[in-house]
């Protein structure tokens, strides 16, 4: 008879437990349980992978692998030696697989998948290994993507005077179910459903006829979503023939406004890389004919009754205009790209555009770029370029402001009308040796009109 002692007491039992633990005949009666049913991703949002030791029991010292048992059994997460060793990983798991560490104690393995994409549809092994034991148990996940609302188009009337309408959805996965129904949710007849599938889902389109007036919907339907759109038709829309060609009306005036805005769009991009060569353009008075002024230091310049008198006996005679009522900026410039705008609203007589220096201002002069003058003029109701001889322009609008551009370098002068873009005329491969002076006239001899020409700083 002997006795055992407290502390051999504990030994055995110890021995015992760990014995008893999972291996031998005992550990069937651990199993792996994942998910009898299906588990269902949303695109895009995160989802768990269940995957638990049963009874609990931990597994923080065991191999937990999860892995595509539908695609070659490639490697989605692994867990063993106490850590995640993922080089193994398939690249487009990466970074978007978890395993719960604290809850591995509890003998839950579970899987976090995030960012959800419509290729991780699939089925899923999680497999837990220790020396003595190993259970594996398969997770299948099915993933849907919400497409966009849908839109319906309004395709007009067919012959027989009803109004076709089109229903379209993209961005679906699966396959959704696509219905239009009437204000009590019955389904109404349509055409056949048209599907579309790629990489970033599928789109649907359903097309119907009215008939009469109605409030009616179209479905799209998913499982576990659902998107809506109403449409209602006024009994307005089925009384006369002549809807068709208001409807039509509607649509034509919406795209012309899209139009317009991208046209806008286009002309404020035009317009400010033209005026990050504005130069600060100011008349010479002394250049300036005689019966013209010059004020608004510089700015403006206009047209009075009489002639002035002969007064100023410093002033240069040589330099004045004589005949055309013409004056010059008090800098020229001569290089790079330069560019004013001169505003010519309201004056039925005007000439401008840039000069040489050394030109003749006196007499009528032909203003062509042979007498070194590279201009554009409005005479008798018609916008010409003063080349030789001188050249109409087909202008659809009246110049209210009219921009002047010059590269030095390239011999190119262009000219603009500003409101609207559009290219006035171009003098193109010219050559200046000498100083360009920006020029500005308000006709000959006989223009009575006496609003004024303004260089324009304000834009
Ligand atoms: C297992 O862990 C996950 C977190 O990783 C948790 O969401 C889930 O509820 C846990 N399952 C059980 C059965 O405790
Ligand atoms: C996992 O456990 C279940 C239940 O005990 C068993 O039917 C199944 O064969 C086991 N799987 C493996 C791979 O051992």
């Amino acid at each position: 008879m002997y006795h055992l002692c407290p502390l051999e007491m504990k030994f055995i039992c110890l021995t015992l437990l760990i014995i008893s633990g999972i291996t031998g005949s005992r550990s069937e009666q651990y199993k792996l349980e994942g998910s009898a049913d299906p588990v269902f991703a949303v695109a895009g949002e995160d989802v768990i992978l269940p995957c638990s030791v049963k009874p609990s029991i931990s597994v923080v010292d065991m191999r937990v692998e999860w892995f595509r048992s539908d695609q070659k059994d490639l490697l989605v997460h692994l867990y063993d030696d106490h850590e995640d060793k993922n080089t193994e990983q398939i690249q487009t798991y990466r970074g978007r697989t978890k395993l719960n560490h604290q809850e591995l104690q509890r003998g839950n393995a579970s899987l976090k998948l995030s960012s959800v994409q419509i290729f991780d549809e699939g089925l899923y092994k999680c497999f837990i290994q220790s020396k003595s034991w190993n259970n594996d148990t398969t997770v299948n996940v099915k993933v849907e993507a919400v497409g966009r609302p849908p839109v319906i188009t309004v395709d007009g009337f067919d012959h027989s005077g009803g109004l076709h309408l089109q229903c379209e959805s993209e961005g679906w996965y699966p396959e959704p179910d696509l219905e239009w129904l009437d204000s009590e949710g019955v389904s109404l007849n349509s055409e056949t459903t048209e599907t579309h599938g790629n990489t970033e889902g599928f789109s649907v389109k359903r097309a119907i006829t009215l008939h009469h007036s109605d409030k009616i919907h179209c479905r799209v339907k998913l499982r576990h979503h659902m998107l809506e759109t109403l449409i209602i038709s006024s009994s307005n829309m089925f009384i006369s023939w002549r809807t068709p060609v208001i409807l039509i009306s509607v649509f034509v005036v919406l795209s012309m406004i899209a139009g317009i805005l991208i046209a806008v769009f286009v002309h404020k991009n035009k317009v400010s890389r033209l005026r990050t060569y504005m130069v600060n353009v100011i008349l010479d008075a002394d250049t300036a004919h005689r019966r013209l002024i010059v004020y608004c230091d510089g700015k403006q310049v206009k047209l009075v009754k009489a002639h002035r008198k002969e007064s100023d006996r410093n002033e240069t005679q040589k330099e004045r205009f004589n005949a055309y009522h013409g004056a010059l900026g008090k800098d020229g410039f001569s290089s790079g790209c330069f560019y004013f705008e001169v505003q010519v609203k309201g004056q039925t007589e005007w000439d401008l555009g840039v000069t040489r220096e050394s030109v003749n201002r006196k007499g009528s002069i032909s203003l062509s770029p042979g007498d070194g003058y590279w201009a554009v003029g409005l005479k008798n109701g018609k916008y010409w370029a003063h080349e030789s001889p001188r050249v109409s322009l087909s202008m659809s609008v009246i110049s209210q402001r009219v921009g002047v551009f010059v590269d030095y370098e390239k011999g190119l002068i262009t000219f603009y009308d500003v409101e609207s873009m559009s290219l006035m005329y171009s003098f193109t491969n010219q050559s200046f040796d000498k100083k360009l002076y920006p020029f500005v006239s308000l006709g000959y001899l006989k223009n009575e009109n006496f609003t004024p020409l303004i260089i324009c700083d304000d834009y």
